[in-house]
């Protein structure tokens, strides 16, 4: 659509985003260490684009997402009505900004980006708060429908630049891996201010995911780990450094296609993950079940304390390992095939 200020079209415009789980080297990654990454494409976020009334702006329908006073969901809200930081309000406004440019001048982006009407409807099947990149991926699908009704096609990494702005919302110090793998919806090794790097997955990983049904504050979590390492820092940057060497192995066992070596490695980042303190009882709980109804390795995913927990089986055993998780108080499981 050439350099000039693009045109809305008057068409529906659909795009979607995968939610994510972390497979290893979460907590580490903040501090500069690999870690690895998954799109879990079983889960979903949509944003849906129409066109709204002459003169009445942006309007947000989040039929799944709590308000941005915080009550539950079903709400329908005009954007400009919206907190400054209102997670919804920021993806918006940065995307239109982004969409809209007219780069051939150079013109201030502020002085082009129009009050659109608009109105922008977002569902999800990605449960909030449970390590599994809900709002990451709400961000991501919307920013993905405005460029697109907008007859953009973005590349992954500027999609994934303008989701860090609104993870940095959500999360206060985001390492950037979850807006990055939503963003490429591949398997991701990602280093906090490097290059990412697609992962080639030599035999499929087959995931049993599961919720333990505990919200988890990414930002609490994250937060409680600086202030121990803060409080420790030898000790703290030596366990991030045993995750970091996992996550290297881990690196070439997914490559080489060995499942069994990764579920080793699964194993031994839970252990340090609980040392770090990030786990809960009631992971550690959803662990040991995975582990003794015969899965290759588990370990919990994402800020912990509660949210999810990864299994990694042989398929034929997945659903064995999903009714132990369930039997042992999952409040839902996912299974998902990487490849
Ligand atoms: O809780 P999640 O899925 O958003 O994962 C957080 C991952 C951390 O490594 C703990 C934080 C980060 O920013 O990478």
């Amino acid at each position: 659509m050439g350099d000039g200020i693009a045109q809305f079209q008057p068409q529906t415009t659909v795009a979607t985003a995968p939610g994510k789980a972390i497979l290893l080297g979460e907590h580490a990654v903040v501090y500069g260490r690999p870690a690895i990454a998954v799109p879990v494409t079983d889960v979903q976020a949509t944003a849906t684009i129409t066109a709204g009334g002459r003169g009445t702006g942006v309007h947000l329908v989040a039929a799944d997402l709590p308000a941005p006073d915080g009550s539950p969901g079903g709400h329908r809200y005009r954007l400009r009505d919206a907190p400054d930081d209102d997670p919804l309000r920021t993806i918006v406004e940065l995307s239109l900004a982004a969409f809209l440019r007219k780069r051939s001048t150079g013109t201030e982006v502020g002085d082009l980006v129009p009050d659109p009407d608009l109105l922008i409807d977002v569902t999800s099947t990605i449960p909030i708060a449970r390590g599994l990149g809900s709002g990451a991926a709400v961000a991501t699908a919307v920013a993905r429908c405005l460029a697109f009704h907008l007859g953009r096609s973005p590349q992954p990494d500027e999609i994934s630049r303008l989701v860090y702005e609104v993870e940095k919302l959500h999360h206060g110090t985001p390492s950037g891996i979850d807006n990055s793998v939503i963003a490429y919806e591949q398997p991701i090794y990602f280093v906090r201010g490097e290059r990412i790097m697609r992962l080639s997955v030599g035999a499929p990983l087959s995931l049993v995911i599961a919720d333990t049904g505990v919200v988890s504050s990414t930002r609490e979590v994250v937060g409680d780990v600086r202030r121990r390492w803060q409080a420790n820092t030898e000790r703290y940057e030596g366990l991030f450094d045993e995750i970091d060497a996992i996550v290297r192995l881990a690196r070439s066992a997914i490559e080489r296609g060995e499942p069994r070596a990764v579920g080793r490695l699964m194993d031994d980042d839970h252990e340090l993950l609980v040392t770090i303190g990030v786990s809960s009882p009631q992971l550690n709980t959803l662990v040991d079940a995975a582990r003794k109804a015969g899965a290759l390795g588990a370990k919990l995913s994402g800020a912990g304390r509660g949210g999810n927990m990864l299994a990694l089986v042989e398929p034929d055993r997945a659903s064995i390992v999903a009714t132990a998780l369930q039997k042992a108080g999952a409040v839902s499981t996912i299974f998902s095939q990487i490849s």
